[in-house]
């Protein structure tokens, strides 16, 4: 008996054959209806449909719920674009300004120093700068890795800074991602670096309560900012505090806690390193009064095929300005690119003056030490080589400052040609007094002739290099591939495809 026949037969199973076919194709509506609901939301919110593991650190993995970010996100190993001082193709930065090797004399940042590029590249530019042939501490992965959350949970926060990057290394693998700004369960903007949670405490805020707007600047506040690294736990620490995060809040922050990241080799002065503070240059721009945020111009939305999404090839906006800069301004692009440049033209300059002078002030104070100058007469004046190098570095190492505040990066580097000017004449006297020959000779400013000056072997620097990139580094790939079981166990995305 086939169906017709057996409905002809018994009228009810008509009645049943008819309300289960309804009922069975209203349900798959439903069903199909909840799983565009849940697509669409999560494209419209973010939230993932299948959860992440607490600490996903694998890009790719969450790339797969999330196509158009994770693509934008890969578009960051495009080095092709550049600006007249940006962009992310290879500039030596040494080679362009090569007084910085007698300004970080004695220090690793005469070795080598880079224009920074996109986000994907940070762990393979860890590896593989001539600074990191010192040993150093894991602190050093803070900010280059989506595998650190993992680490301090697991080890603690103390116990992770504690260990050194040799300890580390082979457990180090993913670079900057998704899991460093995002909430694997809600996908919402979260902090997950605990130095800029303990900033924002000592500043008497809580970070809890970050607008949504300032959230998309912190995410990057993780990271673009100037630290420093506590005693011999390597403790990360931004030096702000109740009176603030500025050039000078920071330096009486670290000046308060004794803190000397070198004592220069040839003017002996004790020195500080400045760290990129972009984050903090950025609060006293413009845009920043104008209530923009860093994602406003590097991570603009983006619509395709009717969906509107973030951008998350974080870059030179200048790369992208119909979408980063078109939406609030009028007139050209070319115009508008032209007031950025203007900024940026007169910063360098400046920024070039302040490096001549306290190159010749370092190797001066240099000559005064040979000619038997005494600690009493010279502590004055390395005092004010250290507050001139740190407000003429704060501009120099941080990368957009001339973009994002023109006119503070400028107050700075003129405070930093004063008090080198001060230091300078302050010397004059002691060189004369002791007889030294003036001008006292300087070096050829080219930085292979420089790095030898201040006795760097750099051909024995690259051997080093070499030899890790051959033998040590294979070994931590291999070692990061099989590091973990489970819900962590990950694949490092390795090795990262060759300079194009
Ligand atoms: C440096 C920080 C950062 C990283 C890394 C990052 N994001 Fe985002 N993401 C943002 C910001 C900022 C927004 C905008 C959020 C807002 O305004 O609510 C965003 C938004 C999103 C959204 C919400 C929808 C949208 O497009 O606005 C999703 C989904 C998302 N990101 C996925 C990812 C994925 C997947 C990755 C890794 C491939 C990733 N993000 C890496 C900062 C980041
Ligand atoms: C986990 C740390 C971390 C976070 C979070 C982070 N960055 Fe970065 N960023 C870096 C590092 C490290 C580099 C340098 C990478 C390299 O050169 O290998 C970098 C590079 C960059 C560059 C240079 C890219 C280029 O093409 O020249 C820009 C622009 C940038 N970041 C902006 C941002 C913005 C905006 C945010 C927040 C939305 C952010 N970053 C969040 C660590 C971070
Ligand atoms: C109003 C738009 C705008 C905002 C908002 C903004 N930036 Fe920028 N940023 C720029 C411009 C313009 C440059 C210069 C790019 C160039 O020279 O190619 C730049 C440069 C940079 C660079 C160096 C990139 C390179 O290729 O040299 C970094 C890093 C950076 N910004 C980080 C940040 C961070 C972090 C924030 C938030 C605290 C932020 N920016 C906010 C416009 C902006
Ligand atoms: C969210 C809106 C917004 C975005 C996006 C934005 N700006 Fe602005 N910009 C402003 C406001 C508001 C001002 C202050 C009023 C003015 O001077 O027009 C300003 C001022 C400026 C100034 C003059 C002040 C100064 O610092 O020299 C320049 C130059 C500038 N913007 C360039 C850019 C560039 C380049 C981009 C893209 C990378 C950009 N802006 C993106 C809103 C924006």
């Amino acid at each position: 008996m086939n169906i017709a026949e057996l409905a002809a037969k018994k009228p009810w199973f008509a009645w049943f054959l008819f309300i289960f076919t309804v009922a069975l194709v209203f349900g798959v509506g439903l069903f199909a209806a909840s799983i565009i609901e849940r697509r669409s939301e999560a494209v419209a919110t973010g939230v993932p449909i299948r959860p992440l593991p607490e600490f996903e650190p694998r890009n790719a993995v969450w790339g797969e719920q999330f196509p158009r970010q994770f693509e934008t996100y890969l578009q960051t190993l495009d080095t092709t674009f550049v600006s007249r001082w940006g962009g992310a193709r290879h500039r030596d930065m040494l080679a362009q300004h090569p007084e910085m090797v007698v300004l970080w004399a004695g220090y690793a940042f005469a070795r080598d120093y880079d224009q920074i590029r996109g986000h994907y590249y940070a762990m393979k530019d860890l590896h593989g700068t001539l600074r990191t042939n010192l040993d150093q501490p894991a602190t050093c992965f803070s900010c280059k890795s989506t595998d650190v959350p993992r680490l301090m949970d697991e080890y603690g926060v103390e116990g992770f800074y504690e260990q050194s990057w040799r300890d580390l290394g082979p457990e180090v693998a993913n670079p900057i991602g998704c899991q460093d700004c995002h909430d694997p369960e809600t996908m919402r903007l979260t902090i997950t670096r605990p130095a800029l949670i303990e900033a924002w405490e000592r500043m008497g805020r809580d970070i809890e309560r970050a607008t949504h707007q300032e959230m998309r600047s912190l995410v990057c506040a993780q990271c673009h900012v100037e630290y420093y690294f506590r005693g011999d736990g390597n403790y990360l620490v931004f030096p702000w505090d109740e009176r603030g995060f500025g050039a000078e809040a920071a330096e009486a922050f670290l000046d308060d806690v004794g803190h000397t990241d070198w004592v220069h080799s040839i003017s002996r002065a004790p020195m500080l390193k400045v760290q990129h503070p972009d984050w903090e240059l950025f609060q006293v721009g413009t845009h920043a009064a104008a209530g923009v945020a860093c994602a406003d111009c590097h991570m603009p939305f983006r619509r395709e095929g009717g969906v509107k999404f973030t951008n998350h090839h974080i870059q030179s906006p200048l790369a992208n300005m119909a979408e980063s800069c078109m939406v609030c301004h009028g007139g050209s692009e070319a115009d508008l690119r032209e007031r950025v440049y203007g900024n940026q033209d007169r910063i360098v300059e400046l920024r070039r003056r302040a490096e001549r002078v306290l190159a010749r002030l370092h190797i001066e104070a240099g000559a005064a030490w040979d000619a038997g100058a005494t600690e009493e007469e010279m502590e004055p004046i390395l005092e004010l080589i250290r507050s001139a190098q740190w407000r003429w570095d704060f501009v120099a190492a941080s990368h957009g400052a001339a973009a994002h505040a023109p006119v503070e990066s400028g107050r700075l580097l003129g405070a930093a040609l004063d008090m080198a000017g001060e230091a300078r004449s302050d010397l004059a006297r002691i060189l004369s007094r002791l007889g030294v020959e003036h001008p006292v000779p300087m070096p050829e400013w080219e930085k292979e002739a420089l790095q030898a000056y201040i006795g760097l072997d750099m051909e024995a620097q690259r051997a080093q290099k070499e030899a890790f990139l051959q033998d040590t580094l294979p070994r931590w790939y291999e070692a990061a591939a099989h590091a973990r079981e489970g819900p962590t166990d990950y694949i490092p995305q390795f090795p990262v495809p060759e300079d194009p």
